[in-house]
């Protein structure tokens, strides 16, 4: 099952990528993930994509699609994926038509005023990757699955949010009306607790609990 993860910024797709794709074994592809390790290793893509994350902005679309192509034809994807951040503009969905046939777009829906408060206590992994928010970490600082130190993300503060908010609105949303009309589109209310997110999106992708 190829399936594409939509929806604004901290409204969980990372999250629920990561359970979903443990039950499904098949790999998360997060172009997010992808662009944060090139950061850190200093690659020539690492380089190109830091000032552009850090502003909140969208990387050039053939910078990403590239990555993406490459991904894709990896054996691990083989049996299905899901894209957590890909596409992202229209002309990112258009190269993507090109090179895979998607089942299944899951949008996940949360306001911008929740959006907000998640990412501004999200807390990550810096080995792992997992993903907490302050309110369930009761003061500890390290992850709960590796134990390593637990960080707030760059583009997590503020005024970088607010930023990844418009960016959001004016160049993602549009994707719902572009994935709708070929009839992919499914809807999830994402502001519910997690574990009934993860019943809504198993329950429309029609696999069982
Ligand atoms: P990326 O890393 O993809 O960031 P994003 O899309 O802004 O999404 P986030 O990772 O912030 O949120 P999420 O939906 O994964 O939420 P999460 O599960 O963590 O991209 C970063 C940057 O890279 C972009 O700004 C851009 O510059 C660049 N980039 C990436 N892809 C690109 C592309 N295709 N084209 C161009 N540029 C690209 O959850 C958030 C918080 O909420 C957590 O604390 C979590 O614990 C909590 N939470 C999750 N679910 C729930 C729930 N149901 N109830 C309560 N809390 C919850
Ligand atoms: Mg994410």
């Amino acid at each position: 099952m190829n399936i594409i993860f939509l929806g604004p910024p901290g409204a969980g797709k990372g999250t629920q990528a990561q359970k979903i794709c443990a039950a499904l074994n098949i790999p998360q592809i997060s172009t997010g993930d992808i662009l944060r390790r090139a950061m850190k290793d200093g690659t020539e893509t690492g380089l190109k994509a830091k000032s552009y994350i850090e502003a909140g902005k969208l990387v050039p679309d053939e910078v990403i699609i590239d990555i993406v192509k490459e991904r894709l034809a990896m054996d691990d994807c083989r049996n299905g994926y899901i894209l957590d951040g890909f596409p992202r503009t229209v002309p990112q969905a258009e190269a993507l038509d090109t090179i895979a046939k998607i089942d299944h777009v899951i949008e996940l829906a949360v306001d911008d005023q929740v959006l907000v408060e998640r990412l501004s206590g999200r807390r990550v992994c810096v080995k792992c990757g997992a993903t907490y928010h302050l309110s369930m970490l009761g003061g500890k600082t390290n992850c709960a699955v590796c134990g390593e130190e637990l960080i707030q993300r760059k583009d997590d503060s503020a005024e970088t949010v607010l930023a990844r908010l418009e960016v959001y609105h004016a160049q993602t949303a549009p994707l719902i009306g572009y994935y709708e009309k070929k009839g992919l589109l499914q809807r999830i209310d994402g502001a519910q607790g997690m574990d009934n997110t993860y019943a809504a999106i198993l329950n429309a992708l029609g696999v069982q609990a």
